[in-house]
């Protein structure tokens, strides 16, 4: 599908590891956003987003679960293909559902139904120092991988609650060790979820691949949110990192328009999306 868009003479051609690796280098932060079907992944793509990521939290914003617990492989492949669809420019990156990589066999068949059903460009499995047989086996077969650490939603019922992480300096280290041997292990980005800022800032100086950062404070490469917390229609309490960016909009495209902007000239986030 891409290769086909390039060939079209894009004016900007498709997004791939190498443009993250390239935007890192050049300081460029990278803007990234959840989508789940093909009208919002085309919205997205054209507000300019340079990765979209089909996330396991559709089991809550989709599904109307409580937790991501539920999701299915078939779930994210189906939300992925339609993704896939709507998207010409970003890169596609797809979850890995709850106990879908518990096994180095397990984790390959489902990361490879992702890429070849769904058509993700890379997956992403939440862990740590557990995680790091899994990820050197999908690496070890050309799979692109994301190492999402920091609080991890598919842990919910054994962390109790959603809560930030690394607080104290064990967990800390512990954190900078994980990232450090996840991208020996092979990992292609490390996603760092709800973290102090200083400890964003330390695992972005640990390793040498692209840190995207969600509630992780302003010093990692490039951001991300949940695109419905981004238009403003996720009721409740919203975690402090979240900003409703239709507040200031004429409409969801634009909310995400701004949401890029902000991130590319990093007004996003701000001291009131942090944690410190
Ligand atoms: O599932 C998801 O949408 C995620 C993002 C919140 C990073 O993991």
């Amino acid at each position: 599908m891409y290769t086909q868009l390039e060939q079209r003479g894009m004016a900007e051609p498709p997004v791939n590891i190498s443009t993250l690796m390239k935007m890192k280098a050049a300081g460029e932060p990278i803007a990234c956003i959840t989508a789940y079907d093909a009208s919002f992944a085309s919205l997205v793509d054209r507000a300019g987003a340079d990765l979209v990521l089909v996330g396991d939290s559709l089991g809550m914003v989709i599904q109307g679960h409580d937790t991501t617990v539920p999701v299915t492989v078939d779930d994210v492949i189906y939300h992925t293909r339609v993704v896939a669809r709507g998207l010409r420019r970003a890169f596609l990156v797809a979850d890995m559902p709850f106990m879908s990589y518990s096994s180095e066999k397990q984790a390959l068949e489902n990361a490879v139904r992702m890429m070849q059903e769904g058509g993700a460009m890379m997956v992403k499995l939440e862990g740590g120092a557990g995680q790091v047989r899994i990820v050197e086996h999908l690496a070890r077969h050309d799979i692109p991988v994301c190492a999402h650490i920091g609080l991890k939603p598919q842990s919910v019922h054994k962390i109790g609650g959603f809560k930030v992480q690394g607080r104290d300096a064990k967990k800390a280290r512990q954190m900078l060790d994980d990232a450090v041997a996840l991208e020996e292990a092979g990992a292609d980005i490390i996603l760092l979820e709800c973290v102090p800022n200083e400890l964003g800032k330390a695992v972005r100086a640990s390793v040498s691949v692209p840190v995207i950062g969600i509630g992780a404070g302003p010093d990692v490469d490039g951001q991300i949110l949940v695109l419905y917390d981004v238009i403003g229609i996720t009721p409740g309490r919203l975690p402090r990192f979240v900003k409703n960016y239709m507040e200031e909009a004429e409409s969801p495209f634009d909310a995400c328009r701004l949401f890029v902007q902000a991130i590319k000239s990093r007004e996003y986030p701000a001291p009131e999306h942090c944690f410190s």
